[in-house]
């Protein structure tokens, strides 16, 4: 009887010594964007950019796949990745002018934002195609653990800037600052491939964030939305947003024209 007390006692230590093992791990990236994505996601909504690593979703969700190439032109860009997502519809984030005002259930976008030229064109396009009560679900390389680590955190002024004027006013300095930065090449061969990935349009990572530089972003942007969560998982961040129309204010920093006109 007293063994059998003794075993089951060292089994319960056991036991409890693994589940504080397995609950001390930090979380993976991938699970909390599951997490989220099974918290927060429902009805019929779309994923821009899933390329090769499209969401998982929770049952009954169902989803669009957005990109702004075709499959195959997605393949020939993205030639590292041996399967891609084959895209439904073919749309700029920036614009997604296949999808109505007020009409999806969720926007999902992994890893693009920081790719597009105009991201507060791309995050009042967002708004605009969910509707009220809707889920805009982000996922972005957090800068302080990625290749973009030495650059410079992209300001709101930089941002509403590029909007207000035209990505093209910082497009050649986004290209050598990621060269020189991120590629590490100098002189005339930094000049020389900065040259060449602007003329293909090479989607680099435009712009740079950690988390507390995009919630300033979204707090100077005043979007209609409550933020429900944000994340920060190695190497990336999450931030889940709801539209809630009742909080459309003024435009943010005498901006008038930020938020209401595409480019
Ligand atoms: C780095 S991949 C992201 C892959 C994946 N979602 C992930 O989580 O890693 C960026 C994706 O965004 C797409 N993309 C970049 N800019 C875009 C834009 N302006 N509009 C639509 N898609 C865009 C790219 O074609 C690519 O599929």
């Amino acid at each position: 009887m007293k063994s059998r007390l003794r075993e089951s006692a060292l089994l319960r230590g056991l036991r409890l010594k693994l589940r504080d093992q397995i609950r001390s791990q930090p979380p993976r990236w991938e699970a909390t964007r599951d997490d989220l994505a099974f918290r927060y996601l429902s009805g019929n909504g779309i994923e821009i950019g899933a390329l090769y690593r499209p969401q998982r979703v929770p049952p009954g969700a169902s989803v669009t796949y957005v990109d702004h190439a075709a499959a195959d032109e997605l393949r020939r860009i993205y030639s590292e990745h041996d399967w891609i997502q084959t895209p439904d519809v073919v749309d700029e984030a920036e614009r997604l002018t296949t999808f109505a005002d007020d009409s999806l259930d969720f926007v999902m976008a992994n890893h693009v934002l920081e790719h597009v030229e105009d991201p507060v064109a791309a995050l009042s396009t967002f708004l605009r195609v969910l509707r009220p009560g809707g889920v805009l679900f982000l996922t972005l390389p957090d800068a302080r653990r990625s290749f973009d680590g030495p650059r410079e955190r992209t300001t709101v002024e930089h941002l509403l800037r590029d909007h207000r004027e035209g990505a093209e006013v910082s497009r050649a300095d986004h290209y050598l600052e990621y060269v020189l930065l991120v590629e590490g090449r100098t002189g005339d061969d930094l000049v020389k491939r900065s040259a060449e990935l602007e003329a293909v349009g090479f989607r680099i990572h435009f712009h740079v964030w950690e988390p507390d530089t995009f919630l300033e972003l979204l707090l100077a942007l005043q979007l209609p939305v409550d933020i429900e969560a944000v994340q920060a998982t190695g190497i990336e961040f999450a931030v889940v947003l709801r539209k809630n129309p009742e909080k459309a204010r003024p435009l943010p920093l005498g901006e008038e024209e930020a938020l209401t006109s595409t480019p």
